[in-house]
């Protein structure tokens, strides 16, 4: 069953929404050559609890950190820990909130100083595959056409999208019906409706698709060890358009993106 939110319970998921995008600009802060993914989670976790919400990974299906802090062929899921980060990597952050009963999940992908414009471009591609994805989910449209506008942009641009892992619907649960991949049919899967509440992540790879997960039991990495970007948002439709919930500040420009 897919959820659809009431005004009030958009209100509540448009505040863990804020929260997200706050504490996601404290973790872009933090980011720069020396620095431990782990002090980038604590500074992060120690935001969403100084709002009165919780970092809603910790402890889910048993993840043991506040955050995910994905580095350069790490896919998703990166544990954070003693890994020093170096000029030239790139970093995602994967952060949740829990506030008032609902949730919100976003990531993005930073750079740590100077890297590689062709790093450069595989990040942009992966952002901008997001707000064509975003612009996609409008009310009478289907999921299916939410993962076509990610895999016709990004299999153009010579990227690859990861198949094992998906967005999702979120609410009062992190992870919700409907699933909402990367890649399909246009036209297929659920029917979208105003009131429904989704996380949109593409997760594009440099080379192929496939990926795996290490002995830690959590940290998806490329097969082959090439690059991978994500960016995710969640987002409600809203009379039948898409509204962003987690849009950080300095990010206004993608708004003209969507309708
Ligand atoms: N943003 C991640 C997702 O949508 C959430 C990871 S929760 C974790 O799957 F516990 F697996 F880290
Ligand atoms: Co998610």
């Amino acid at each position: 069953m897919i959820n659809i939110r009431s005004e009030d319970e958009i209100k509540k998921l448009r505040l863990a929404g804020e929260i997200t995008a706050a504490a996601m600009e404290i973790g872009r802060d933090g980011i720069k050559p020396g620095t431990t993914t782990q002090e980038i989670s604590e500074k992060v976790r120690s935001f969403i609890e100084s709002k009165g919400a919780k970092a809603a990974f910790l402890g889910y299906n048993g993840y043991p950190g506040a955050i995910c802090v994905s580095v350069n062929d790490e896919v998703v899921h990166g544990i954070p820990g003693d890994r020093v980060l170096e000029e030239g990597d790139i970093v995602k952050l994967d952060i949740g909130t829990y506030i008032h009963g609902f949730f919100s999940d976003m990531a993005r992908t930073f750079p740590v100083g100077e890297i590689f414009e062709e790093t450069k471009a595989l990040m942009a591609v992966t952002e901008e595959s997001l707000y064509l994805a975003i612009n996609a989910a409008v009310a009478g449209n289907h999921v299916g056409d939410i993962g076509n506008a990610v895999q016709s942009y990004v299999e153009d641009k010579g990227y690859s999208v990861v198949r094992a892992l998906v967005g999702h619907g979120i609410g009062s649960n992190l992870h919700e019906e409907p699933q909402v991949p990367n890649f399909g049919q246009a036209g297929g899967g659920p029917k979208l409706k105003s009131g429904m509440v989704i996380a949109i992540e593409p997760m594009v790879n440099a080379g192929k698709y496939e990926v795996r997960t290490l002995e830690d039991e959590w940290t998806v990495v490329t097969n082959d060890g090439e690059l991978s970007s994500h960016f995710e948002n969640t987002c409600v439709i809203r009379d039948g358009f898409p509204e962003i919930l987690t849009l950080m500040n300095g990010e206004e420009k993608w708004l003209k993106t969507i309708r």
